[in-house]
């Protein structure tokens, strides 16, 4: 097999073993209100890259040895919780009030399938049971409890106001409005960024990095998931509906002012480069075998979905 044939086939897996943490984590489909967890599994189930867990767990492997350990377990609660998030974060960002998106990750949305007032509580239920989730961490190991709580503190800041909630306030304040550089900037770091530094900085955190150490991931994780971000951008005006799983041209239809919009296709595009080969560049300097994250990062600049 090739490297890249090799690389394929290993995240192919890392993905299944995601999958079945996360369906371990979902919470039993019982009682009156059976309905939300029902649509709780609908959205977060649907498929996905499964980026930001993946990228926990690597970056816990960088600094906890590579060994099975009894963080673990805490770790999967965690890897679990940031999915859950981020899930929320996209079934909200398609409401009708918001980005108005009728697919997702290959599916109708929550709302469509759902109804409206589902689709505001699913979000709302996978948020709430994310905290649930990670707080599962204090009975799996309770010794730890104050690196939990270091992780809890990182997950609940890069969500919240000052995180990706308080990005997407100001993107839907700004749609229709020429966006300036520097406002466009803390937009992709708060929406999109924060939720790829979260992940990073709670598996470096549980894998036991130095303070020293979780703010230079911080930044590797800006880089990834700024890049990121752009990358989307493009993907929204050259990707196709059937590799994405959503609907391209969302960001025209909403008068969005994006990378691709103030620099074109191609400068965007380069943009996504220059920043991925900084952020492996950075990765470069910390301990541990990057192999494979490093090939994750490369892999993402080129990405069709
Ligand atoms: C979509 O995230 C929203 C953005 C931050 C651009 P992903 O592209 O990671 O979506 P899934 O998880 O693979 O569906
Ligand atoms: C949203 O950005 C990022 C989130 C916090 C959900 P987009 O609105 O561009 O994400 P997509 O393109 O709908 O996935
Ligand atoms: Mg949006
Ligand atoms: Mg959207
Ligand atoms: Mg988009």
């Amino acid at each position: 097999m090739n490297l890249k044939a090799e690389f394929l086939e290993c995240q192919k897996e890392k993905v299944k073993e995601i999958e079945g943490i996360l369906k371990d984590f979902l919470p039993e489909e019982t009682g009156y209100q059976k309905i939300i967890m029902e649509a709780m599994e609908y959205s977060l189930m649907a498929g996905g890259k499964r980026l930001r867990p993946m990228l926990m767990k690597e970056t816990y492997l960088l600094f906890s040895g590579g060994e099975k350990r009894r963080e673990d377990k805490v770790l999967h609660a965690f890897m679990a919780a940031q999915e859950m998030i981020h899930t929320y974060s996209l079934v909200h960002d398609d409401l009708p009030a918001m980005d108005n998106d009728d697919y997702r990750r290959g599916r109708k949305t929550a709302h469509v399938v759902f109804g409206e007032d589902m689709g505001i509580l699913a979000g709302d239920a996978l948020l709430n049971y994310a905290f649930e989730t990670a707080a599962q961490a204090f009975d799996l190991l309770p010794e730890e409890s104050g690196l939990i709580g270091r992780a809890l503190k990182i997950l609940s800041r890069k969500a919240g106001i000052y995180g990706m909630i308080g990005g997407q306030v100001i993107d839907v304040k700004k749609t229709g409005e020429a966006v300036p550089i520097e406002v466009l900037d803390t937009i992709y770091e708060l929406k999109t960024a924060a939720l790829i530094e979260s992940s990073m900085m709670i598996g470096a955190v549980l894998g036991g990095a130095s303070d020293a150490e979780t703010e230079a991931v911080e930044k590797i994780a800006k880089n990834v998931g700024l890049a990121f971000q752009i990358q989307d951008d493009i993907l929204d005006v050259t990707g196709s509906e059937e590799a994405l799983g959503k609907p391209i041209r969302s960001d025209e239809k909403n008068e969005k002012t994006t990378y691709v919009t103030v620099y074109g296709v191609d400068r965007a595009k380069e943009i996504v480069e220059e920043m991925s080969r900084e952020a492996a560049a950075m990765l470069r300097e910390l301990p541990g075998d990057h192999t494979y994250l490093e090939q994750l990062f490369l892999q993402l600049i080129y990405r069709e979905k």
